[in-house]
């Protein structure tokens, strides 16, 4: 019989037992409801609901139980619907009657919602370890490359000098603000539900407080329908991962532009690429595909449990239970994704004088030659339209601005002296800016000291 049988006169049937059932996905909880229910029981002994010898053995036989699944003893049962109703039936079935005392001052409503918030916690923190070594790899290669000159984009094509040490530095800060964004969902991911019972609290003197103090919760929620109603942090967290996701989506996809044979900027490692089945020259970046596909996946995880929840009336319904699914998805997925990402971008071979020779081509000094007119009295405009009509002539002629001649400038302009070959260097065109973000040595030198305080403060 159901642990709810009581008010029905027959079995459901077989195929609804399986339809209504979560138990294939949600025995990933186990852990955590276990952790749940032994904080309960101690609070029911504590709170003299429940006596002391009653209390320790319930608590005994979860922690049999814990032990058991860990050690792959017992099989859960689709008949018992989900994790919290198989545990409890192995309770019972292990301790007795006593086991039918666990479920006093609670619903499932209220341990379900306590279960993902427990369990989500603790992903919370593994992601932000390894986002950590994300910053970490990316500080590491900034400092290697803070001298390697490359091409700056915009619209994907050669817009001004940079380094890829600053270009590494920029992804820095995208994660260094994901890092932020989970953390402050964490805050309300760990907020307790428990005590909400179904929705409208219970009539036991139950101590909340111990509850929260027992399980780690900052608070507790402040009103139980809305405890068991809510499923905003996790769509907060869907939220979070999908920015990341976007990020390393964004990240991979220049990856592979760079390790096209086009650009040949960097090589990744054979043992982060693949080959063709049909053609045997080809190395294919794989792994960035499939970084840049799954975030296709997880934006749609968020848009799932966006829709199971916009239009359900409160409090609890059923609808929520697939909740877990898209849950689950992008903490595996969004987890994998930032470990390899983060192998795979150490590992990859960089081409330096590729991306220096790059920068010789594509005009990329002609803001700073617009800019030196500028300091020599004219206005910004009137400079900018005098090196197009330079970069024109260029073009025509098949020149670089380095190719030409004083009295080639002079054409252009009276005020060019010989000081401008200086000023169109690559090397000074990056040095010569004076902006706070921008990519001198001096500046990346002090984003690389600013991420590492960020990552030894986070330490703590
Ligand atoms: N398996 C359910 C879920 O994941 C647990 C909560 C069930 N509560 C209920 N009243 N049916 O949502």
């Amino acid at each position: 019989m159901k642990l709810w049988g009581g008010r029905f006169s027959k079995n459901t049937a077989t195929i609804v037992d399986e339809f209504n059932a979560s138990i294939s996905f949600d025995q990933k909880l186990y852990k955590h409801d276990i952790i749940g229910s032994i904080a309960h029981a101690k609070m029911l002994k504590y709170s003299n609901i429940i006596t002391e010898e009653e209390g320790q053995k319930i608590i005994k036989g979860l922690e049999e139980i814990l032990k058991d699944i860990e050690e792959g003893k017992i099989i859960f049962q689709t008949a018992y619907e989900d994790i919290h109703m198989n545990i409890e039936k192995f309770l019972i079935d292990r301790i007795g009657e006593t086991g039918k005392k666990l479920h006093t001052a609670r619903s499932r409503n209220d341990q379900v919602a306590v279960d993902i918030r427990l369990y989500l916690r603790d992903e919370i923190d593994e992601i932000l370890q390894k986002i950590k070594k994300l910053l970490n790899t990316l500080i590491l290669l900034s400092k290697e490359h803070i001298s390697t000159i490359m091409p700056g984009y915009t619209h994907l094509q050669r817009a001004q000098p940079i380094t890829l040490g600053y270009h590494m530095m920029a992804y820095f800060q995208m994660f260094q603000r994901d890092y932020l964004r989970l953390q402050d969902c964490y805050k309300r991911v760990n907020v307790m539900p428990l005590g909400a019972g179904a929705l409208a609290g219970t009539t036991y003197d139950t101590n909340l407080e111990f509850l929260k103090e027992e399980l780690g919760f900052f608070e507790i929620c402040q009103n139980s329908l809305d405890a068991v109603s809510d499923r905003d942090f996790i769509i907060e967290f869907i939220s979070d991962v999908s920015l990341i996701m976007m990020h390393l989506s964004r990240f991979c996809e220049e990856l592979i532009i760079w390790n096209s044979a086009e650009f040949n900027f960097v090589e990744l490692d054979d043992a982060y690429s693949t080959g063709s089945s049909i053609m045997p020259q080809k190395k294919n970046p794989d792994v960035a595909e499939l970084i840049r596909g799954k975030t296709g996946r997880i934006y749609g995880n968020l848009l799932n449990i966006l829709t199971i929840m916009k239009a359900l009336p409160l409090a609890y319904n059923k609808d929520m239970q697939e909740d877990k699914i898209p849950l689950f998805d992008t903490i595996e997925n969004v987890s994998s994704c930032i470990d390899i990402f983060s192998e795979m971008i150490l590992t990859m071979k960089i081409k330096k004088d590729v991306m220096k020779k790059n920068t010789k081509e594509g005009f990329m000094n002609a803001t700073d030659v617009a800019d030196y007119l500028v300091k020599k009295g004219l206005a910004f405009r009137s400079a900018h339209e005098i090196v197009g009509k330079m970069v024109l002539y260029c073009v025509e002629k098949d020149k670089i601005i380095e190719d030409l001649t004083i009295e080639e400038f002079e054409k252009f302009s009276t005020v060019f002296s010989e000081d401008i070959f200086e000023v169109i260097k690559i090397q000074n065109c990056i040095e010569s800016k004076k902006s706070y973000g921008s990519p001198t040595r001096k500046n990346v030198e002090r984003m690389i000291e600013e991420g590492k305080n960020f990552i030894k403060r986070s330490e703590k």
